[in-house]
C-alpha cells in the first residue's frame, strides 16, 4: 500500500485511463478465480477453470487513502469478461465495515450490473454502462458483474475510513446471482448457495 506517494494534505491530480483502467502510481490488487471459486453456483465449472489456468477475474487500484472520515478513497475497478458455467464474472462484493457509508461508481467502459443488497434482503441491480453513475446507498453490499465481452471498468469513491467487510458475503453469499439466460441475456436468479 503506497503511503506518501499522494499528497492527501494539499491535494494531487492523477491520470486514469478509461481504456484499460490503469491508475498511474496506484497499486493493483488482483483476484483470481481460485480466491473466490466457492462464490459461484457451478462448483464443477469453477474447478475446471481454476485447473485450466486460474483466470484473473478482477483487479482494482487503490491509492492508500488515509483511513479518516474526512478523506475520500477512490480508484478504478476492472472486472474482466467471462463466465463460470452460466454465471458472469463478478467481484467478491462487500459491505462497508462502517455500514452507514455510501459509495459512487462511474462506468468508464464495458457493460454490466452493480448488484446490491441490504442486510434485510432488499436486492437492487443497477445497470453499469459508460456515462452512467450509480449511487450505492449506505448499508447495501455491492458487487460488480460483467455481462459484456470487454473489461468492465468503473471509477469509485467512498469515505476514507469506511473499510471493507468481505467476510459476511464470503460466509453467507448473496441472495441473488446474475446468469446468462436461455435467450443469451442476463437474468437475475436466486442463489442456491445462499445461507440464511
Ligand atoms: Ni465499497
Amino acid at each position: 500500500m503506497p503511503q506518501n506517494k499522494f499528497d492527501w494534505q494539499r491535494g494531487f491530480t492523477l491520470d486514469f485511463s478509461a481504456l484499460d483502467g490503469l491508475s498511474k502510481g496506484a497499486e493493483s490488487t488482483k483476484r483470481r478465480l481460485s480466491q473466490m471459486q466457492d462464490m459461484y453456483a457451478d462448483g464443477e465449472a469453477a474447478r475446471a477453470l481454476v485447473e485450466g489456468g486460474d483466470p484473473l477475474v478482477y483487479e482494482f487500484y487503490e491509492l492508500g487513502t488515509p483511513e479518516h472520515p474526512g478523506d475520500l478513497a477512490f480508484g478504478t475497478s476492472i472486472c474482466y469478461p467471462g463466465k463460470v458455467g452460466k454465471e458472469y464474472f463478478m467481484t467478491k462484493g462487500h459491505f462497508h465495515t462502517i455500514l452507514d457509508t455510501g459509495e459512487v461508481y462511474y462506468t468508464l467502459s464495458g457493460q454490466g450490473y452493480m448488484l446490491t443488497e441490504s442486510p434485510e434482503g432488499d436486492v437492487v441491480a443497477h445497470q453499469l454502462e459508460p456515462g452512467k453513475a450509480v449511487y450505492v446507498p449506505k448499508r447495501y453490499a455491492h458487487r460488480s458483474v460483467n455481462t459484456g465481452d470487454t473489461p468492465l471498468i468503473t471509477f469509485f469513491a467512498f469515505r476514507g475510513d469506511a473499510g471493507h467487510d468481505y467476510g459476511t458475503i464470503e460466509t453467507k453469499g448473496y441472495r441473488k446471482l446474475i446468469v446468462e439466460g436461455e435467450d443469451g441475456r442476463p437474468k437475475i436468479i436466486d442463489n442456491p448457495k445462499w445461507k440464511k
